[in-house]
């Protein structure tokens, strides 16, 4: 039975486009012609568009001129492409700016923007959304039922906060319904008793700032938890007219890498399917490691809804925004772009189409450059990867069953940054995170990263790095999925402090994570960053940094002790049965290698396996991930070693896909795939 699930329903095929900007080019005779031809021969079938075009939708207030977009979605549509068309909210034209100075944000200093840039405006202002709900509504009546349009792209990369006076507000309403209109309720869940910040009232409340308060921890987290929440009623406001026009359009928006200000597991809740740019670091340093890196993203993307996401952005080349910005290496750029499909993507587009003439990304890549030919290297590996997608087609749709999952949460992320101790020079959330996922990555077993609400009943494996703050229902979840027979890696810092930042009193880990575990920390010792001390598992023994845990044994028993500190001879790895399930707890930060061995014993024991033929870790830089539709399962290598030509087993003969073959084994250049079929 198939098991397929589509982002884009009236387009079941993998989309290859790009962000495409034409109104840059309406003066210009003939590119929109030359655009359309070269879009055939990169293998093009879908482009998005209308991203940043208010100002030429809507020119002056009430004036709307959509003849550009008319003829352009017409255009693209003769030509056999699609359209995933974007609501225009992410920058505003000047005259709204002008007439309605409270359509810009404000800073946490209290200044206002001035018109500019893009990305600020103010999420709470009601001229504002009546603004973006007008013109969001003539598009969906102009476009909704035209056969070339595909789903809707919504805004751009929502980010960042205003702290205007609208905004305030709305935080303090906020703040009234979740403390039940209640003020010494949140006076003691933020602990204002401390320095004599006690609040008489709602209204005393300002967000955290330079220039206002940013030591009580509660009020920081819920200002985030804010942001998220007025982005996401942003987006409903937004998509309502496009939700009651075009019901049978998907919504997405496009979202980042490292992004830090909005908790993506909670806005997924508002959008039908996840997207998002992709720009890695590529070739400053190990590419390896970058690879890596981005697939814990892509993981994390196709995680969100559990299902294909689309792969919004990319460049087919180079960037123009990082300290230096270096072309990809010929075949990491189809290399790269597989990828996200390897990871769930059912697609791969580009910013952007065209290379823009003026402005501050006229150096940016683009598929199609300023000498605006095909012939050019950066044009070749398009139309390499856009034969690529079409050979694979059947794969779009396709789903990942991942066993193993490591859990990634904004909110612990934002109270591990609050918190004051440990080491103040930062806490490495994301590299712990990374550095557990990399097991899995190097040894072509597939991963899913999610949040700790998250139902865990498919995974044999959960690995909660850092997890420092667990509220209730996140204890319940951890003890129901080891009770009912999962295996769960914890780690120091676990279950410290509570949904509003207090911290878990009676001893952590906090509550019932204590019998899971079978454990108690006693005390933790932050190590100088040149500080290592070390641990002996059997009889091998391990370097550990930055932190080390002491630990009160309640029943855990020991798997790994620590060499050397005045806690020498103590626990340092531990393992409990609860339920049906098993809790290993690894109570300091190594180098990697005791990581490695704790779950590659882990894996051993729980019968997770690698998609190809392997039972340690693949040759450096080498993975394998798989995606199956319920018929079949097709597996993805890749090779992001610039050096080394590798042979990697499969799991018996399968279908190369790029060259019809029957093979046993897969054999990658330096920058290279395979994609296999079983039979
Ligand atoms: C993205 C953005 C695009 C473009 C691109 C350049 O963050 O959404 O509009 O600016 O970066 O890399
Ligand atoms: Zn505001």
């Amino acid at each position: 039975m198939s098991e397929k699930q589509y982002t884009c329903p009236d387009f079941p095929h993998f989309i290859h486009g790009a962000d495409y900007n034409p109104e840059q080019w309406m003066d210009y005779k003939g590119v929109w012609d030359a655009d359309m031809e070269l879009m055939r021969e990169a293998h093009c079938n879908e482009m998005t568009v209308g991203i940043f075009s208010w100002a030429k939708l809507e020119p002056r207030e009430g004036e709307y001129d959509f003849s550009f977009l008319d003829e352009i979605i017409d255009r693209i549509g003769k030509n056999g492409g699609k359209v995933i068309l974007a609501t225009p909210s992410g920058a505003r034209p000047h005259w709204m700016a002008d007439k309605y100075p409270e359509v810009l944000r404000v800073g946490a200093d209290g200044v206002r923007a001035h018109f500019g840039g893009r990305h600020n405006h103010c999420f709470t202002s009601p001229v504002y959304r009546e603004k973006v709900r007008e013109i969001n509504r003539r598009l969906a009546e102009r476009y909704g039922n035209n056969p070339t349009v595909i789903a809707w792209h919504i805004s751009n990369e929502y980010s960042g906060e205003c702290h205007c006076p609208l905004c305030v507000q709305a935080f303090r309403d906020f703040l009234r319904e979740k403390y039940h209109n209640d003020i010494a309720e949140l006076n003691h869940a933020w602990w204002t008793t401390f320095w004599s910040h006690t609040y008489d009232s709602f209204d005393q409340i300002e967000p955290p700032g330079a220039l206002t308060e940013t030591g009580v921890h509660g009020l920081n987290l819920d200002w985030h938890r804010f942001v998220t929440h007025q982005t996401m009623d942003f987006i409903k406001n937004e998509t309502a007219p496009l939700r009651e026009l075009t019901p049978h359009l998907p919504v997405t928006t496009n979202m980042m890498y490292e992004f830090y200000d909005l908790d993506y597991h909670k806005l997924s809740e508002v959008i039908d399917f996840a997207s998002w740019d992709c720009y890695p670091e590529w070739h400053n340093g190990d590419d390896a490691v970058i690879a890596q890196r981005a697939a814990f993203w892509h993981d994390l993307y196709r995680s969100l809804k559990r299902k294909p996401f689309l792969l919004m952005e990319s460049t087919p080349s180079l960037v123009n925004w990082k300290p230096y910005n270096k072309p990809k290496r010929p075949g990491l750029d189809t290399l790269s772009s597989l990828q996200a499909v390897a990871h769930g993507s059912d697609s791969v587009q580009y910013f952007q189409w065209r290379k823009s003439r003026g402005s501050s990304e006229k150096f940016h890549g683009a598929v199609v450059g300023h000498d605006g030919t095909a012939d050019t290297r950066v044009f070749r590996s398009v139309q390499r990867t856009g034969e690529v997608l079409e050979k694979i087609d059947e794969i779009c749709g396709s789903i990942t069953k991942a066993r193993a999952a490591v859990i990634f949460d904004w909110e612990n992320m934002w109270a591990l940054d609050n918190s004051q101790g440990y080491s103040n020079e930062g806490k490495k959330y994301f590299e712990t995170c990374y550095e557990y996922h990399r097991v899995f990555w190097e040894r072509g077993i597939d991963c899913d990263i999610v949040s700790p609400h998250a139902d865990l009943s498919d995974y044999r494996i959960v690995v909660a790095p850092m997890l420092y703050l667990t509220d209730p229902e996140t204890i319940k979840n951890l003890t129901y999925y080891v009770s009912g027979g999962g295996t769960l890696l914890g780690t120091y810092m676990l279950g410290t402090v509570d949904e509003t930042d207090l911290c878990w009193l009676g001893g952590i880990p906090a509550t019932a994570l204590k019998d899971v575990f079978g454990i108690e920390a006693e005390e933790i010792d932050t190590l100088y960053p040149s500080e290592r001390q070390h641990a002996a598992l059997g009889d091998k023994e391990y370097t550990l940094q930055d932190y080390c845990e002491v630990l009160r044994l309640h029943g855990a028993t020991v798997l790994a002790k620590y060499t050397d500190g005045y806690y020498k001879d103590t626990p340092a790895v531990t393992t409990h049965g609860f339920g049906k399930g098993h809790a290993v707890y690894q109570a300091c930060r190594d180098d990697g290698a005791l990581k490695d061995e704790l779950l590659s014993r882990l894996i051993r024991n729980t019968g997770v396996y690698s998609v190809v033929l392997a039972d340690k870790p693949l040759p450096h830089g080498v993975t394998a991930h798989s995606r199956t539709d319920g018929e079949h399962t097709y597996v993805f290598v890749e090779n992001y070693s610039d050096q080394d030509t590798v042979t990697v087993p499969l799991r018996g003969e399968m279908v190369d896909m790029l060259t019809g073959e029957r093979v046993k084994e897969c054999t990658l250049q330096p920058y290279s795939f395979g994609i296999f079929k079983s039979l």
